[in-house]
């Protein structure tokens, strides 16, 4: 029996109607179908989330175990998912997520995705990041590649780097999806070693797929996440 490798994607809006990835369960099926045809074989859920708009835990836990307990019947009995959320940063992130574990990966309490507002780079966002590490939970950075103002000052990316948060870059950033700028800025992280993992952020099956391969190719990886416990979390 051929063994699979341990593919995770740690970024992915999977779950139907909660955010702007698929509207309906049927989109839903046919994204996990297309990233395990590319070789994923653990998906994170992680819907965008801001602090006071967040789904309820009963809300994501419904929506995960509905997708999960599906797999089987859709031909993907061995796809596993782990929840998660996306969350935008706000300055009581930290005590926030203390009172919400459920938006960790897998609710453990230890992991968590936190994104920046895509042109603002607010003044907090190194505190919080940092009062995250001291509360015990390890900050995953989304596509810091994306952002306007890291884009310009590397310098910020590589003190994250040195002082233990992780660095996420989205697999389509190496293939030109956002633009020059956020394709120049993926590059130079991978170059000087300060990305801890790529992750597919797909939203849908076209303009923003699931996919890895192919920026996994591009950068000459052989896993999304080297160097992190496997499974992860
Ligand atoms: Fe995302």
């Amino acid at each position: 029996m051929e063994v699979k490798a341990t593919i995770v994607d740690l970024h992915s809006h999977l779950l139907p109607s909660l955010d702007d990835g698929p509207h309906s369960f049927e989109q839903s099926l046919q994204l996990a179908q297309q990233a395990w045809e590319d070789g994923t074989t653990t998906i994170a859920c992680t819907p965008h989330c801001a602090e006071g708009t967040c789904p309820s835990q009963e809300r994501l836990d419904e929506s995960f175990a509905m997708l999960s307990k599906a797999l089987p019947a859709a031909g993907l009995p061995d796809l596993h998912l782990i929840s998660g959320a996306e969350l935008m940063i706000s300055p009581s992130l930290a005590s926030f997520l203390e009172r919400h574990p459920y938006l960790t990966y897998g609710g453990l309490g230890r992991y968590c995705l936190v994104e920046l507002p895509l042109v603002d780079y607010p003044l907090y966002t190194g505190r919080v990041l940092f009062d995250l590490l001291v509360s015990g939970i390890q900050p995953i950075l989304a596509h810091p590649e994306r952002n306007a103002r890291l884009q310009r000052e590397p310098h910020l990316v590589r003190q994250f780097a040195e002082r233990g948060i992780l660095l996420q870059a989205n697999a389509g950033s190496f293939l030109g999806h956002y633009g020059r700028m956020a394709e120049r800025s993926a590059y130079e992280y991978l170059r000087r070693g300060w990305l801890s993992m790529i992750a597919s952020d797909g939203h849908n099956g076209n303009s923003r797929p699931p996919l890895l391969s192919h920026a996994l190719k591009a950068v000459g990886w052989t896993t999304p996440t080297p160097g992190l416990p496997h499974p992860f979390p």
